[in-house]
Formats: C-alpha cells, sequence, structure tokens
C-alpha cells in the first residue's frame, strides 16, 4: 500500500476525529513522529514521502489504540516534563503540566546539598527533575508500587541521576525510620480523586491510568492526611512539605493542616487560577 506521509496523517486525524480524540491532527502527527522515529518538521518537509508497509501497520495500530482512548503517551512511551523526556507506562501516571509547578516551587526553596523524599514517585518526574535540577541534591523516591518504582529507575538512570536517589517501597512512610531518614523537604503529587468523582473522569484517564495512582479512595484525601501527620517526623526543623491537591481541596486541606505544627505558608494557584500546590514550613 502507498500511502504518503500527508495522506497518513489525513485518514489518522479523520479516524481519531470520528473516535472523538481532541486535536485529532497534533495527536496523529504525535504518533506519526513516533513511529517513524521523525520529528515533526520532518513529516511537514517529507509530506509527500511514503510510508514503507511496515511504517504503516506500525501507524495503523498506534491511531486504532489512540481511538480506542488509549493515551498517546502510553502509546509512545514518553512525556516530556520540565524540559526533559520521561518514560511512562500504564503503571505510572502520566506527568502533568501543574506538577511542574510543584517542581519551581521546590527548586526555590532547596539549598546546597538538600536531601529530598518524593512520595509517591511514579515515573519519577518529580524527584529526577529535582536532581537534575540541582547537582549537589539527595533524594529518597517512595512508591506502594514496584512497577512504577522500576519506572523511576529507569528514567533516574536515563537522566543520569542514579547514583543520587534511593528507591525505596513503601505504603507512604511505613518503611522508613526517623533515625536514619530526615529531609529538608518533602514533595509528594498524592492520588487525591474522590471515589464518587472517579467515573467521571476523562475515559484516557479512568481506563489507563493506574487506579492506585489516581485516588486513594473515600474523599481523596487519605494520603493527604498521612503526609501531614507522619511527615514532621521526617522533616528537619523549618524543612518544608509540598504537595498537590485536587481542585476542589484547598479548603479541606486547610481545616486539615495542623498549626501547632505546620505554618501554612501558601497555596499556588495553576494555570488555570485552581489552588494546586501546598506550601507548609514545619516550625
Ligand atoms: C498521582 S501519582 C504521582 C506520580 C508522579 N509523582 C507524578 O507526579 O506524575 C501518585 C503515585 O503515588 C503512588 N502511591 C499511591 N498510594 C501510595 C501510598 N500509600 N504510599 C506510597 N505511594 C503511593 C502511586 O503508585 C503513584 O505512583
Amino acid at each position: 500500500m502507498n500511502v504518503s506521509i500527508a495522506e497518513a496523517l489525513r485518514q489518522a486525524s479523520r479516524a481519531l476525529d470520528q473516535a472523538g480524540v481532541a486535536d485529532a491532527r497534533r495527536e496523529a502527527g504525535s504518533l506519526l513522529s513516533h513511529v517513524m522515529r521523525r520529528d515533526r518538521t520532518f513529516l511537514i518537509s517529507h509530506a509527500e514521502d511514503q510510508l514503507d508497509e511496515d511504517e504503516w501497520k506500525l501507524f495503523e495500530n498506534a491511531v486504532a489504540r489512540r481511538a480506542a482512548g488509549e493515551p498517546t503517551q502510553y502509546i509512545t512511551s514518553v512525556q516530556d516534563f520540565f524540559g526533559r523526556n520521561f518514560r511512562v507506562t500504564p503503571d505510572v501516571l502520566i506527568p502533568r503540566p501543574e506538577t511542574e509547578l510543584l517542581v519551581e516551587a521546590a527548586l526555590e526553596l532547596m539549598n546546597p546539598n538538600a536531601v529530598v523524599c518524593d512520595v509517591g514517585a511514579g515515573s519519577g518526574c518529580i524527584a529526577v527533575t529535582l536532581l537534575c535540577e540541582r547537582n549537589d541534591a539527595r533524594a529518597v523516591a517512595i512508591d506502594i508500587s514496584e512497577a512504577a518504582l522500576e519506572v523511576t529507575r529507569q528514567n533516574a538512570h536515563e537522566l543520569l541521576v542514579e547514583r543520587r536517589i534511593e528507591l525505596v517501597r513503601s505504603d507512604c512512610f511505613d518503611e522508613l525510620k526517623p533515625e536514619t531518614s530526615q529531609f529538608d523537604l518533602i514533595v509528594s503529587n498524592p492520588p487525591y480523586v474522590s471515589a464518587n468523582m472517579l467515573a467521571g473522569l476523562q475515559r484516557e484517564v479512568r481506563d489507563y491510568e493506574p487506579l492506585v495512582a489516581l485516588s486513594p479512595g473515600e474523599d481523596g484525601l487519605s494520603v493527604i492526611r498521612r503526609l501531614l501527620t507522619e511527615a514532621p517526623q521526617f522533616i528537619q526543623a523549618n524543612g518544608h512539605l509540598l504537595f498537590e491537591i485536587g481542585f476542589d481541596q484547598a479548603e479541606a486541606v486547610k481545616e486539615l493542616v495542623n498549626p501547632d505544627i505546620w505554618t501554612l505558608s501558601k497555596i499556588l494557584p495553576d494555570l488555570q487560577g485552581i489552588p494546586r500546590i501546598v506550601v507548609l514550613q514545619k516550625h
């Protein structure tokens, strides 16, 4: 079958559009770039080049997966985060742009030789980015999922920070001891979707991203409660705890903050103005 790049993109855009995929043309371009291992500029400047048979089959398969609802990032296995490529698999959440705000806030608080703990590391996008940005820092990355920690490990290896990160499979802080683990900064993008919100999530999220990464059940606040009550034993005096919250959780989280332990420095808004990143300092 002889199909040009331009024609392949036309057919794929139509199929994705009919399947209800938003931004079908851009998604088709991402999938074809992935299959051909070429960037978008190449696709535009070589629009009349023909796909070979293998490329066409791979592309058809990728488009069918995307049309069925699978996120592009699980098909291409990659997501950009803070300007770096992170490997992603269906075992980890696809890193989100709002989490880059958490990284920016954390970087402002990191002193030289900072020791950081990332609770719920997933792809490792937070901990690995912090280590890439601060080459004197070290990190402990915790996740309850062994499969997720393997993805953290691969990203730490690819981005050359493997020697400065320790991976710990743990339910929150259960496997750490305060005598041996003290941090300047604890960061987390915890699972926070409440049980009754799950059904209303986009199909790409609900049907494909790991449930353990999305929701701790019930009101969505159980891991956040644990961060607020358990993290103090692991943070140095005047150290910080930063975590991401759901779009409607700011008021509930303020109620959970114990003023005898924490100063609530701020809750930073995301790009839509929604309160997203809670910044606390331990007394
Ligand atoms: C929302 S994802 C965040 C992943 C990554 N940090 C990011 O920002 O893209 C939450 C992560 O927390 C992990 N997790 C869920 N419950 C946990 C628990 N009780 N203790 C440790 N990790 C947990 C999940 O496996 C998942 O990788």
